[in-house]
């Protein structure tokens, strides 16, 4: 019995001492292998008389239990130590700091988009929603382009199976605002446009536009250049000038190509300009009578300008983007070179 004591002593101190997970095996084998400490006390049970088997059978198996656990509870520590280790050393990656290599950024279309609506909002603007897949009425009709009018030729347009579109404009929402707001409004609406275009450098199918009402009594050109020249101004943060030629779309009469003194060179004419000092920025005019009278407001009384803004070329021009293509590409290089103001 006092030689089992002693063996548990012995085994307690090393175990303790033992450095290394792998020292602890040769600790398990040694005390409690087949050929153990332990296990060949037990060969000795035999020789003892009857009446001590029992406490000495006993013994032994608690002294088993013993060992066993004090093994157990020492592989554990020794876990322990080697996660500490690990994250105090290279292993632990913190998912929460921002990364050095590649930081995130909204796209250029997104930056200049919030920007716009900042502008707009500031002069009193709401900001509405337009619908991808439109009704050939509020594509087409409801803003003066009647079915087989050759005006729809200028627009080469994505049609689905069950007749609708995808949106060719913004100001395919005209009428369904005019109709929710009635007069007087003043609305933005930017939104993703689709045309079924020959791709190059500056045609894209998807573009940017942002579609801008407003209607009220009295309302003519001078307001209409108020505001354009207004958001210009901020959009490139010096004074920008602009100047209207005549140009045709059916939902405006008199309508109007919007051109913008180039913000290169100043109007002094640049590559960007093509020497010439001004660039074609945005289509507008004031709104068609019928293009009212469909939106359920009198003409009569009321009348409004609405512009369309594509601000995929914006955004090239405000960015030094030179490939339309790239806006749409997911190209994290190309677009992260785009210089944002
Ligand atoms: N919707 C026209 C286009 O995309 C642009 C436009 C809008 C023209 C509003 C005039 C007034 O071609």
């Amino acid at each position: 019995m006092e030689k089992l004591d002693s063996i548990l002593l012995d085994a307690r101190k090393e175990i303790e001492g033992s450095q290394e997970s792998q020292e602890l095996n040769s600790l398990y084998q040694k005390f409690l292998g087949k050929t153990g400490i332990v296990t060949e006390q037990l060969k000795h049970m035999k020789d003892l008389p009857n009446e001590e088997k029992k406490t000495f059978g006993m013994k032994i198996n608690s002294i088993k239990n013993e060992i066993f656990s004090l093994i157990k509870i020492k592989e554990k520590e020794f876990e322990k130590n080697k996660v500490e280790e690990q994250i105090k050393n290279t292993e632990f990656v913190d998912l929460t700091i921002p990364s050095k290599e590649r930081k995130g950024s909204l796209h250029p279309i997104t930056i200049l988009q919030e920007k716009l609506i900042d502008i707009f909002l500031s002069m009193g603007f709401t900001v509405e929603d337009g619908n991808e897949i439109e009704t050939e009425y509020n594509n087409f009709e409801a803003v003066n382009i009647p079915k087989n009018h050759p005006a729809r030729d200028m627009q080469d347009t994505f049609y689905l199976e069950n007749g609708q579109v995808l949106k060719t404009h913004t100001s395919a929402a005209q009428n369904r605002i005019m109709k929710k707001y009635g007069a007087p409004l003043k609305a933005i609406f930017p939104g993703r446009c689709f045309r079924n275009e020959e791709l190059d450098a500056s045609h894209e199918n998807t573009f940017f536009q942002i579609e801008g009402m407003m209607i009220d009594k009295d309302v003519s050109v001078a307001n209409l250049i108020y505001f354009m020249k207004e958001m210009l101004t901020n959009v490139f943060g010096k004074e920008i000038n602009v100047r209207l030629r005549p140009g045709f779309f059916p939902f405006v009469e008199p309508g109007f190509e919007l051109d913008i003194s180039c913000p290169y060179c100043d109007g002094k004419g640049c590559r960007v300009c093509k020497h010439g000092g001004w660039i074609e920025l945005c289509p507008c005019g004031m709104i068609h009578p019928n293009v009212l009278k469909m939106g359920g407001i009198d003409p009569e009384k009321y009348q409004g300008f609405a512009f369309g803004l594509g601000f995929s070329r914006l955004a090239m021009m405000n960015y030094d983007i030179t490939e339309i293509r790239l806006l749409n590409s997911g190209n994290i290089k190309a677009l992260s070179q785009a210089k944002i103001k």
